[in-house]
């Protein structure tokens, strides 16, 4: 979700309403993903790195986010959305923690779009993390290293239990992927786009899906294969 500070700049606002128009954006993407039967949705909020901007406005972000949970977790539930969170939550303030637990288990049951907030994340933390979390196990007899494939693997990343994702979407108009799911996105279509995220909206999304439409996905074989036209 790139652009809100040139958003907020563009309009002679601070950077802080662009991310406070962020959030408005947020909402619609989530209804609009809800309404389209999309089964999961993950937004880069926060990165790893995003530490290291000043200090107010990071902690400007992070009153946004216990703001914007409390505000937004009565629709989240009427609309059946399961919200959770990845990223090393650990280095989120105590508040925060606890306003994303309680959430988390709120909504643990609903059986609609699962929304997961990336707050805190990067890609490379999170394959690290899983490397570690099977040695842990290696090391306590639980797991042999041989034992370890793509599936294991994949079970002890953040998004585990969730499919691949088939899209991946970034606002703002750079052409990077900028440390987000590394792993999940292996297959993933990349569409990018000059809308700033406090512009995007279902108009948007719906773009964003054509042009996945028109993609042909091989996974390697060749376009024949791929099209189940044969071919040995
Ligand atoms: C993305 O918008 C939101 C966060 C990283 C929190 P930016 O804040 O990166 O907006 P630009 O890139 O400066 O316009
Ligand atoms: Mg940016």
């Amino acid at each position: 979700m790139d652009g809100n500070g040139r958003w907020a700049e563009a309009r002679g606002e601070p950077r802080t309403s662009g991310h406070r128009a962020g959030v408005d954006a947020v909402r619609s993407c989530v209804r609009a993903c809800a309404e389209r039967g999309i089964e999961a949705l993950t937004v880069f909020a926060f990165s790893s790195e995003n530490w290291r901007r000043p200090e107010v406005e990071v902690a400007a972000l992070m009153s946004l986010f216990v703001e914007a949970l409390d505000r937004e977790l009565e629709e989240l539930q009427q609309n059946r959305v399961r919200l959770s969170f990845i990223g090393n939550r650990h280095t989120l303030s105590v508040r925060l923690q606890q306003r994303i637990a309680d959430a988390e288990a709120q909504t643990a049951h609903n059986d609609g779009l699962k929304f997961q907030v990336a707050v805190g994340y990067g890609g490379r933390w999170d394959i690290v993390e899983a490397a570690r979390r099977l040695a842990a196990r290696c090391a306590s007899g639980a797991l042999r290293a041989d034992e370890i494939d793509e599936a294991s693997f994949a079970d002890a990343l953040q998004l585990a239990g969730l499919p691949d994702p088939d899209l991946f979407i970034r606002t703002g108009g750079e052409h990077r992927i900028s440390n987000f799911l590394l792993w999940n996105v292996a297959y993933a279509e990349l569409h990018f786009t000059d809308c700033l995220w406090p512009d995007f909206g279902a108009n948007e999304l719906d773009a964003a899906i054509a042009d996945f439409a028109r993609r042909e996905r091989r996974y390697g074989l060749t376009g024949a294969q791929a099209r189940g036209e044969g071919g040995r």
